[in-house]
């Protein structure tokens, strides 16, 4: 069976349209959060991921939306994209955004959470630092996140090595049994790992094996809509930096 792994895709249609196209025939598909905020088309993104009967779980964004998290966590552009947001919303997404889970833990033998598993809307796995006191949190062997746009995995080793990988310029990752894994398949709406192409996996369940996939899209007609929307000019410049 091959899983499509989405994160982080911020209300850029353009970006998943692209991913859309390269997941076609898989047979499911995950979203870690974050469909909404900072790009300029929310409400397509929701709908596409209801379309597609996607499995999903919370990110902070959809928090915000629904009044779960207040808007003071949030930086000025962020709180003010998520007001904008809010505003350009159906009630129809809107109950969407607050059915979905936390987490989910019973697909797969994994976890798939957008932050971590101990915080799963607000703890960023950032350095293997964290990554070590996540795995030692809880007893999981492979947790999928998302929430620092960054495509990267950490591996706990039998030897008790934390590896951090990068997945900048994509790669392929076999899943071990005498390994314990931690894997952010990158943002597809707002990459900030100094590549700007989407970013998404597939994870083959008879291989095990993980494949994160950067590919090219439309980087200029999504920064249009953010300048022609009214939303913060940086969310589209960032776009093309990749931060
Ligand atoms: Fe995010």
């Amino acid at each position: 069976m091959k899983v499509a792994i989405l994160a982080d895709i911020h209300g850029n249609f353009d970006a998943l349209e692209r991913v859309s196209e390269e997941v076609e025939k898989v047979e499911d598909v995950v979203v870690l959060g974050d469909i909404i905020g900072y790009g300029a088309e929310p409400e397509e993104c929701v709908r596409w991921v209801v379309k597609k009967k996607a499995k999903a779980v919370l990110g902070n964004h959809e928090a915000a939306c629904t009044g779960e998290l207040s808007l003071s966590w949030f930086n000025p552009r962020a709180a003010k994209a998520l007001l904008w947001t809010q505003e350009h919303l159906s009630s129809f997404a809107i109950r969407f955004i607050q059915s979905l889970p936390l987490v989910i833990s019973d697909f797969l033998q994994a976890l798939w959470v957008h932050g971590s598993p101990r915080q799963p809307i607000e703890e960023y796995i950032d350095h293997p630092f964290v990554a070590r006191e996540v795995f030692e949190s809880s007893p999981f062997s492979l947790c999928f996140f998302g929430h620092t746009h960054q495509a990267e995995a950490y591996v706990l080793e039998k030897s008790g090595r934390v590896e951090r990988i990068s997945f900048r310029e994509g790669g392929k990752l076999g899943i071990l049994p005498d390994s314990r894994y931690l894997i952010n398949c990158g943002s597809v709406g707002q990459p900030r790992d100094d590549n700007p192409q989407a970013s998404f996996a597939i994870f083959d369940t008879e291989k095990k094996v993980v494949e994160v996939k950067r590919v090219d899209y439309d980087i200029s007609s999504a920064s249009l809509k953010i300048l022609r929307s009214g939303l913060p000019e940086y969310l589209a410049y960032r776009l093309e930096l990749g931060r």
